[in-house]
This record gives structure tokens, sequence and C-alpha cells, in this order.
């Protein structure tokens, strides 16, 4: 089939890249032209396992096209994803100009046949709707308008998109929706060539719904994994006081089959850049619907409030003021196995060290070229765990990288000045012979 992708982030580009590894022609348009142009030369604009391979390849077999004019794609397409950004707005909604636009500029080519126009952004309820009602305003063409929104996790969003967990699709047109599970086909089947990933050995369930049900299955996954989090993050805070360790309860807790263990580890809390927009987005959409959604207010005040008490442990350790004290910070994504440095827990707690007068020295494996751009010029950046260390009177440890959870603390409490750990995510399992403070133990 011939596909467009409207945005090519981490879900545009994900999906654009799998379906033309499928065998589909997909043609990418995107308002910035400087990503375009590095896309065309095979250089994608983020870090993503796998991406660079895919784009290489599909760009090799002419499968895909890079371009910011919407007449270039649309015409020769059956489906459009729309993929752009729904950041937050200052009263706390999502943003929905850039779909809305996008949508504007798709009606304009839309011809005789019957195109299938799918929102993977995650929007607010209503959204599918609101461009049905735009495009009819204008009156261009035929379209059906589906959502389906996308689950995957950065890091392994190419892995993701080739075995979700589900296909969410909402609509009220068979047709299209048979259309829709006819190019998803060798994803349901797993019948992929196998490019990058193996396949699973069952098929994938498609969830078959209305459009404002699929909206809100993208909000509600969403809210409910990080209300897990935020629930064991609570936990832990119990823990604390009463002497507990968290790693033991969220163990004992998670056997529990309608408990789950994943999504129960105690840390700095949620960030990156789907939890803390929808889930405010989530809030404020219900609030103006005059039901006060008191459980989501709560998860995301424990969230807000985690990284700052954690931020109190290490004012309090170091009694007489952070001045001048120099302290490694290990990781500064907002988790490990990204780049991505949005509501990042790590640069909140750098900036607050600085503005405290501490000396900072940072290691991330992904994210230290985003570091530059983002933290204070003082930050000093370091090539590896060791320069980061060397001569600290304490090491913060943010995200899980499997670097930071194999590394050599013999070794390491030989370049420190003081063996002082703060573990944010806690991964050290055996602190021997150093100062540990995790969350929860
Ligand atoms: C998330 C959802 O998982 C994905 O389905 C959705 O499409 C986009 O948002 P992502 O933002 O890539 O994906 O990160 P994820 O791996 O889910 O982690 C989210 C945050 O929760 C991270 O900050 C992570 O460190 C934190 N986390 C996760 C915990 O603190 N504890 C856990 O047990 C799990």
């Amino acid at each position: 089939m011939k596909v467009t992708v409207i945005g090519a982030g981490y879900v545009g580009l994900s999906t654009g890249l799998v379906l033309a590894s499928l065998g589909n022609k997909v043609y990418f348009v995107d308002v910035d032209k400087e990503k375009l142009e590095s896309l065309k030369e095979g250089k994608p604009p983020f870090y993503e396992p796998h991406v660079e391979d895919l784009l290489k390849r599909t760009l090799k077999e002419k499968r895909v096209i890079f371009t910011t004019d919407y007449s270039e794609a649309i015409p020769l397409s059956d489906v459009v994803f729309i993929c752009v950004g729904t950041p937050l707005r200052v009263s706390g909604e999502a943003d929905t100009r850039q779909v809305m636009s996008a949508v504007r500029d798709i009606s304009k080519h839309l011809g005789g046949k019957t195109v299938s126009i799918v929102i993977k952004s995650t929007v607010p309820v209503g959204t599918a709707r609101e461009v049905e009602k735009q495009i009819n305003k204008d009156h261009y063409g035929n379209f059906i308008v589906l959502s389906n929104p996308e689950f995957l996790r950065e890091g392994h969003a190419i892995e993701d998109t080739f075995k979700p967990d589900r296909i969410v699709i909402g609509a009220n047109d068979k047709k299209a929706i048979e259309h829709l599970i006819k190019l998803y086909d060798p994803i349901i089947k797993q019948t992929f060539k196998r490019v990058i990933s193996d396949r699973l050995d069952r098929e994938i369930p498609v969830v078959v719904t209305t459009n404002e049900s699929a909206e809100l299955i993208k909000y509600a996954a969403n809210a409910f994994l990080a209300t897990k989090i935020s629930f064991i993050n609570e936990i832990a805070n119990i823990a604390e006081n009463v002497g507990a360790d968290i790693t033991d309860v969220a163990f004992g807790i998670g056997l529990d089959p309608r408990i789950g263990n994943l999504f129960l580890k105690a840390g700095l809390g949620w960030g990156g850049s789907c939890f803390p927009k929808d889930l405010k987005a989530l809030h404020q959409m219900v609030g103006n619907s005059g039901y006060l959604p008191g459980l989501l207010k709560a998860v995301i005040k424990v969230n807000d409030e985690q990284r700052f008490r954690f931020l109190q442990k290490i004012v309090k350790v170091f009694g007489d003021g952070l001045r001048n004290k120099k302290i490694a910070v290990l990781g500064i994504a907002f988790k490990a196995g990204t780049d991505d440095l949005r509501n990042s827990p790590g640069v909140e707690i750098v900036k607050q060290l600085v503005s405290l007068g501490a000396k900072i020295s940072i290691y991330d494996p992904l994210a230290l070229e985003n570091a530059r751009k983002t933290l204070p010029e003082s930050v000093g950046l370091c090539d590896s765990i060791e320069k980061a260390v060397e001569k600290t009177d304490a090491i913060i440890i943010t995200t899980e990288a499997q670097e930071f959870k194999t590394m050599n603390l013999e070794k390491l409490g030989k370049l420190v000045r003081e063996k002082i750990i703060f573990d944010g995510r806690n991964i050290i399992s055996n602190p021997k012979g150093w100062d540990y403070w995790g969350v929860g133990r």
C-alpha cells in the first residue's frame, strides 16, 4: 500500500519505517526541513535502537520518501497517519493545533478515492469527531477518520511496533477498519520477514471500538501505569518510615497475578514525553467535563514530590550545605536506553544541586550531547563513569542503565573522595563499605 506519515518523531518514524520494511511505500511529511535532510542521508534525529538500520535499508530500497509537501504524498496515499505532537498548553490541556493544521493540509489534497485518516497522536477524546467536522467543512473529498493510538516505549520503539501488545482501532466504518487491519496483517499474524526482530508465536489481539473509546484507551493505559509507579513510590515512602525494604515489598505483592510485578519499581518517579503530558491532559480533560479526578490528581502529586524528597535526602546528608561539594550524577536521560531528557528527574536534581552551589559532573551512556544543550555550562560532562566520579563527595544514580548496575564499587571507591551513594533507582544490591541511600529501603 501507499502510506503517508505526518510527523517524523518517535511514533511517526517508527510506524513508517516498520510499514516500509513490510513492503509498503511510505511518504513522510514534516515541517522540519533540517530533520528531513538528515533523514534523507540516513541519519535519525534521535537515538533509538534499529531506527538507523531500518532507515538506511528502506532508503536503499526506495520505499521511503521525505518531503515537506503534502501534494507530493496525499494524492498517492490510501492511508494517512497523523503522528504530530500534542504538547501541553499552559492551561494543562493537550494542544491539538498541530493535528488540526495537518488535517487542513491533508484535506486540500483529498481527491476522488476514499482515504483513511488515522490519528496516532495522543489526542483528547472527541478529537476524531473534530477532525471529521473540520474536513467536512472544507469539503474536499472522501475520507474516514480512524483512531489508532500508539503504545510504544522509547528505547524499544521498533521492537514494540513489530510486536505490540495489542492494536486498538476506533472507527465506525467497517471497510476502513478492514483496510487498516490489512495493512497491519503481517504484524497481527506475526508473518513479517525477520528483519530485526524475532516473531512472536501468537497473533496480536485487535481491539475494534469507537473513536472515543480508542482515544480514552490510550490515556487510561498511561494513567494506569503511572498510577502503579506512584503507588509503589508512596509505599516506598511508608517503607522508609517503618523500616521495611520496598524491593521485597514490591516482589511480595507482585507475585499476585492480579497485581503483577511490572511497573512496580520505586525510585525517582516517572518522566519522559508521555506520562507527564498525558496525565496532566487527562486530568484537565476530565476536570473540564465536570468530574473531579481525585485519584489522577494524587498520582501526579506523588510523582512531582518524589524527586524532591530524594533531593531533600541528599541535602540532609550534607548537613553543612552543598557549596563546593563535588557530586557525580550517573544518568541524565529520563530513563535508561534513551537520549531523551524531557521531564527527566535527573535534570531537575542537577539544576537544584547547581543552585545550591554543588559542582556536578555527569555521565550518561547516550544522552551527553543533549545534556550539553539543556544543562548549565558549569556542569561537567564526562565520557566514562570513572572520570565522572573522580574526587567526588557523592555519587547519585538517576537511571537504570546496565553499566550502573554492574559497576565495580571497589574500584570506584579508590577514585572518590567520600564513599557515599544516592541510588535513585535502587539498582545497587551490595553497597558494602559505602554510605548508601536508596528509595524506600
Ligand atoms: C510510556 C509508555 O510505557 C508507552 O506505552 C507510551 O506509549 C509512552 O509512555 P516511555 O515514556 O517510553 O513509555 O517510558 P516507560 O518505559 O514506560 O517509563 C516511563 C517512566 O516511568 C520512566 O521515567 C521510568 O523510569 C519510570 N518507571 C517505569 C518507574 O519509575 N518505575 C517502573 O517500575 C517503571
